[in-house]
């Protein structure tokens, strides 16, 4: 929704519960008048009039006490007298890299543009779309602010759009996608960091003068870090404080600044990393940034979490699977790695069955000649040999025994021992002249290369056309070296990483158009590519190639902070855990692995009959609570300073019934256990808890029994149902 206040000079955005409110001075510059808890006003330029003066900062136009590095900016730019960091760096072919922005027009409609080769969320009732369009007179450029207000989901998306009205090339340096200015610097930074097999760790950090960064120059939005960046209270816990964010739907380089200045302001930005970045905006074209999603949370970090997963699974991912339960699957991987024949992958899809699973994985080894990574991908042709037959003939096998079939592929890639490197060794990315690096074996493909692009469709179309495969696993095992393009100019080679990024996206779009039905994972040695750009084609992603419980716990749950559980792969895998070497037992295992959506990577063949009895019953389990789990509302219970202990719980759409779960990582000698509270139940309301039936006020203040833990690594679960 959005309200014209003060002459038109003033853009109130609301959503349900938030407003952003941009305004325009007189000198035509737009600033950030305010965003937060929703406002009534009727007038807001005051705020702006208000800001004090500080010394030492150059008037602006001449006007004295007008100082453009004291105001909020939308739009900041470099070369005038606000020297913080720009959202936007231009040089023009005179040399010059001074752009000087004033307020044109603004245009107002409803629904949303889709931005071109890029993931966006437009699949929403009631969308409005408001755009502020500045210029820059000297040199002709427009630039173009886009809001869209989504308003019963509490959502905003922002994207920028710069247009070359010249007759000369310009060269964009940097863009951002969302730059917001805060009057205070009273803030926390939360982010995501971690490493491969230990991503999206929830940090928080205290903002102090100067800046906080965060970024990738990977390729990949990465294992190390999430397009996603957050200023908190200081205060703020899960269900108490505000939270302003910005999550960017894009896959690639980016980089998220907090910037705190002199006088304590806080400059908050995100977009695509201008490392080794620069675009070549010919006359007449426009450059589109991805877009933003900026959520705000009055209520902690729980109330910030809701608002993205409902906002990703019913926007966002555009799968037909975005809401609907997704299979129990068995993937082979940690079962038998490379070593597997037809007679191994039958007998494990027989237990798989057996045990109540509905999806069958066959993962890395199908294909050409690939025993170990050093050969065979871009060969996507089935291994006859080592299947013992064609794939059409397993695939029947295995759904004979009642279970679907999926197949993982890992398509931007090729290793050098294969039949499309040596018919196409310029298809990498490398700089000619220098030996290209190889990492696990394997060269990228240089995915800004239409001819790579009409290839991997054509491949992955046949594929998919000739077998029937209802799932596939998009892996991407290596971060990109070597940046160099043999289809782009020399003056055009800072645009690989992006264009690399378009070119993916082209794919997908053409993949998912073709196949709606085939359900998409998306992998990136587990978690290095889990970002809302990959949601938009992949409705889930393997969180983590860590598949032990406990270290699960920090991955899953930094990763639920922005992304719905239903997106989260989460496998029950083999003790000793084939990552750590931790013994957990297979309930903790499962109450772990039910946190998302479950599925088992184990050689279940190898299972006792008392722990086979067990998959059964959690399989028998999950199908009954997974819709609980994958289109609930999550609600953590544990503050993640608290490392020893998580507890989380799940509540049903209609909030009849709720998932609780509790894990203990190390036991205690002589500690008496606190009882669990819960959050989000009726407080009048009754429940069935075991045996017992308790109000939700009691629940909520006097909590549930804890077991006192016998042994580390200990869970609990319980499924609570309202009574009439
Ligand atoms: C990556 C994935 C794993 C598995 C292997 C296969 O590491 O994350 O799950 O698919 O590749 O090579």
């Amino acid at each position: 929704m959005l309200e014209l206040l003060d002459n038109q000079r003033t853009f109130h955005i609301q959503v349900k519960h938030t407003s952003l409110v941009l305004h325009v001075l007189p000198t035509g510059h737009v600033t950030i008048v305010y965003w937060g808890k929703r406002l009534e006003s009727k007038s807001l330029a005051y705020v702006i009039q208000d800001i004090g003066r500080a010394s030492y900062i150059s008037d602006t136009d001449g006007i004295k006490d007008f100082k453009l590095e004291q105001l909020p900016q939308a739009m900041p730019t470099f070369g005038n007298s606000d020297l913080r960091t720009p959202a936007l760096e231009l040089e023009y072919t005179d040399g010059s890299r001074i752009t000087n922005l004033r307020y044109k027009e603004f245009k107002v409609y409803s629904g949303k543009e889709h931005l071109p080769g890029l993931p966006t969320i437009t699949s929403a009732e009631g969308v409005e779309t408001v755009e502020i369009l500045l210029e820059d007179c000297v040199q002709q450029l427009i630039v173009k602010l886009v809001f869209s207000a989504f308003y019963d989901y509490d959502a905003i998306t922002q994207s920028i759009v710069v247009t070359n009205l010249s007759e000369k090339n310009v060269t964009i340096e940097k863009v951002v996608s969302s730059t917001i200015d805060f009057l205070e610097a009273d803030y926390d930074v939360c982010y995501l960091s971690g490493a491969w097999g230990r991503e999206a760790h929830r940090q928080v950090r205290p903002l102090s003068q100067g800046t906080f960064l965060l970024d990738s120059k990977r390729g990949a939005s990465g294992h190390g870090q999430n397009p996603f960046i957050a200023l908190a209270d200081k205060q703020a816990n899960e269900n108490n404080g505000f939270i302003y964010s910005m999550n960017m739907v894009y896959s690639g380089n980016f980089q998220a600044i907090a910037e705190v200045d002199m006088h304590q302001n806080t400059r908050m930005q995100i977009g695509i990393n201008p490392f080794d970045f620069a675009w070549q905006l010919a006359p007449q074209h426009s450059f589109y940034t991805p877009e933003t999603v900026l959520i705000y949370s009055d209520q902690g970090y729980n109330q910030l979490s809701s608002t993205y997963h409902r906002f990703y699974r019913e926007c966002l991912m555009k799968s037909s699977h975005a809401e609907k339960v997704r299979p129990v699957l068995i993937n082979n991987w940690e079962a038998t790695y490379f070593d597997f024949d037809k007679a191994k992958l039958l007998s494990l899809a027989k237990e798989a069955a057996d045990c109540g699973m509905e999806l069958f994985v066959l993962d890395d080894g199908w294909f050409g000649n690939r025993a170990d990574t050093t050969t065979s991908l871009g060969d996507w042709r089935p291994n006859h040999q080592k299947l013992g037959g064609s794939l059409s003939e397993l695939i029947e096998e295995i759904q004979q025994l009642g279970l679907q079939f999926g197949l993982w592929v890992e398509p931007e890639m090729v290793s050098p021992n294969s039949d499309l490197y040596r018919a196409h060794p310029d298809w990498i990315i490398q700089v000619v002249g220098r030996k290209p690096q190889l990492a696990r074996n394997q060269y990228v493909l240089d995915l800004a290369n239409p001819a790579v692009q009409d290839y991997l469709i054509s491949e992955l179309s046949a594929l998919l056309e000739k077998e029937k495969i209802a799932y596939i696993k998009w892996d991407m095992n290596r971060n990109i070296t070597d940046s160099g393009s043999n289809c782009l100019a020399a003056a055009k080679q800072k645009e690989l990483s992006h264009r690399y990024v378009l070119g993916l996206y082209h794919v997908l779009e053409a993949l998912t158009e073709k196949f709606p039905e085939v359900l998409f994972e998306s992998c990136a040695g587990g978690g290095g590519r889990y970002d809302p750009g990959m949601l938009y084609y992949m409705p889930q992603t393997w969180t983590s190639d860590d598949t032990d419980a406990i270290e699960r716990l920090p991955i899953q749950s930094g990763t639920s902070l922005i992304y719905p559980p239903i997106s989260m792969g989460c496998h029950v895998s083999a003790v000793p855990n084939h990552q750590v070497g931790r013994i957990t037992s297979m309930d903790t295992r499962g109450i772990v692995a039910m946190q998302g959506n479950l599925g088992y990577e184990l050689d279940l063949t190898q299972l006792t009959a008392e722990e086979k009895q067990l998959v059964k019953e959690q399989v028998a389990h999950y199908k009954e609570i997974r819709e609980i789990v994958q289109l609930g509302q999550l609600i953590r219970l544990t503050e993640v300073e608290n490392q020893n202990q998580y507890a989380w719980l799940y509540r049903s759409k209609d909030a009849t019934s709720f998932l609780v779960s509790f894990v203990q990582v190390l036991a205690k000698a002589n500690t008496v256990p606190k009882r669990l509270k819960l959050t989000g139940l009726d407080d009048k309301a009754y429940y069935q808890v075991g045996e017992r039936i308790c109000s939700g006020s009691e629940l909520m203040n006097i909590g549930l029994k804890l077991e006192k833990p016998t042994a580390d690594y200990a869970g609990q679960q319980w499924l609570i149902k309202k009574v009439n």
